[in-house]
């Protein structure tokens, strides 16, 4: 019997494959602070479940495959408020941004077909492109340039007769990066001038910092038959257990062949559907607050961060994630050493190694991420944990 080489080739997740020396540390009595994992600790609406409570319905049905009209019309709602013209058919409720994704790559990608994305990026990107049967072809981007990638020529100088789309998450995953208007035209003219697709993934849109605009690619007119949009209730509304995103397109083509694999899954979980419907329709106002508490916990992750000698760092615009490279050979071993051999009065720290967030072999061996999605305490205990680990580390004279 044999497995797929499609599934053999793929990598186990970054962010979850050291799990196994924390828990080894925390059965050794160590407490972890986990900055290495995007699971907010902020509280899913309340609406949500009380919308859930009050499903009162003797059978527990399949739904459309589509979605519940009353949430496709929320969501369609929601756009409304960024001045875009999105209808109920422009809306397919998924399994999670995760499924919106899949089946997006699906729908595109024929076997050896290319897609351009960022690196580092969010890992997963991998395995659906992979599964779908394409390939990755990273823009490669650097910390000391804040991970910008809106540069035609370097965009450019990786497309080739395979280059269907190009994928991007603005506001980042796992690099915070927001796009200015003008990048987004940047990357909107390349599209129309190669032919194509631009599949925006804006699952952190509300996370936008410093008073900066939260945008959408389908507020750009010229190329809204191109323009692929993934939406998630996950992290918008703290809500990851949901299980609800969604596809936005105006390309009907698109929406229709999609529509496909939807049926054959048949459709998505009804009372999160319900609770998610909830969600949509909250006042806009409900947003201010998160984003004033992701702000300020971005900010003192960053100032903590900035203390540790010889880093890297630029404060990201977006999102709840931060990269840093520190003057280490490997951050991943640097992990390992952190969760196996130190601790500081019994408390360690965990963080994504960004490595595996790369396409390029070799890129990101010195650099990891942090989700601030923990209190300010915790965040700034774990990077101080972060700056004695390695202190010690250089003292025992690893590099
Ligand atoms: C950029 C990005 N897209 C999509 C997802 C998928 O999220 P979900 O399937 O929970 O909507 C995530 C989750 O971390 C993400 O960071």
């Amino acid at each position: 019997m044999k497995l797929s080489q499609k599934v053999q080739a793929m990598q186990f997740s970054p962010i979850r494959k050291f799990n196994v020396y924390a828990i080894e540390a925390k059965e050794k009595g160590k407490k972890v602070y986990h900055l290495n994992i995007g699971q907010p600790d902020i509280k899913t609406p309340k609406a949500f479940m009380e919308a859930v409570k009050n499903f009162d319905s003797h059978v527990l049905a399949y739904a459309e495959s589509g979605g519940l009209v009353q949430l496709q019309d929320a969501i369609a709602n929601y756009f409304k408020r960024f001045g875009m013209d999105i209808e109920r058919k422009d809306v397919l409720i998924t399994n999670g941004g995760s499924e919106a994704l899949s089946m997006i790559y699906t729908c595109l990608l024929d076997y050896g077909d290319e897609v351009l994305i960022p690196e580092p990026f969010y890992t997963n990107y991998q395995t659906f492109i992979s599964a779908a049967g394409g390939k990755v072809v990273p823009v490669t981007t650097k910390a000391e340039e804040g991970y910008r990638y809106a540069y035609a020529d370097r965009i450019e100088k990786v497309i080739t007769d395979k280059t269907r789309a190009i994928s991007l998450v603005n506001p980042g995953n796992p690099t915070g990066t927001i796009l200015t208007r003008d990048e987004m035209r940047v990357i909107a003219d390349v599209a129309k001038k190669h032919d194509l697709w631009i599949i925006a993934d804006e699952v952190y849109r509300e996370f936008a910092y410093d008073g900066r605009e939260m945008t959408s690619f389908g507020q750009l007119e010229d190329i809204k038959e191109r323009v692929i949009i993934v939406d998630s209730v996950s992290k918008r509304f703290s809500a990851c257990g949901a299980r609800i995103g969604c596809i936005v397109s105006k390309n009907q083509e698109l929406m229709s062949n999609a529509m496909k694999l939807a049926q054959g899954r048949l459709c998505c979980p009804t009372l999160d559907m319900i609770g998610a419907t909830a969600l949509y329709e909250l006042d806009p106002s409900y947003f201010n607050e998160v984003r004033t508490e992701y702000e300020a916990r971005r900010d003192a992750v960053y100032e903590e961060i900035m203390k540790i000698p010889g880093v890297v760092c630029q404060k990201p615009g977006g999102a709840f994630y931060i990269m840093v490279k520190l003057p280490v050979e490997s951050s991943e071993d640097f992990l390992v050493w952190l969760l196996t051999e130190f601790d500081d009065g019994g408390e360690t720290v965990m963080y994504a190694p960004i490595q595996g967030f790369y396409g390029t072999e070799g890129l990101g061996r010195d650099e990891l991420r942090i989700a601030y999605v923990l209190k300010k305490e915790d965040l700034v205990r774990g990077v101080e944990l972060m700056r004695l680990g390695l202190e010690k580390y250089k003292e025992l004279g690893y590099k």
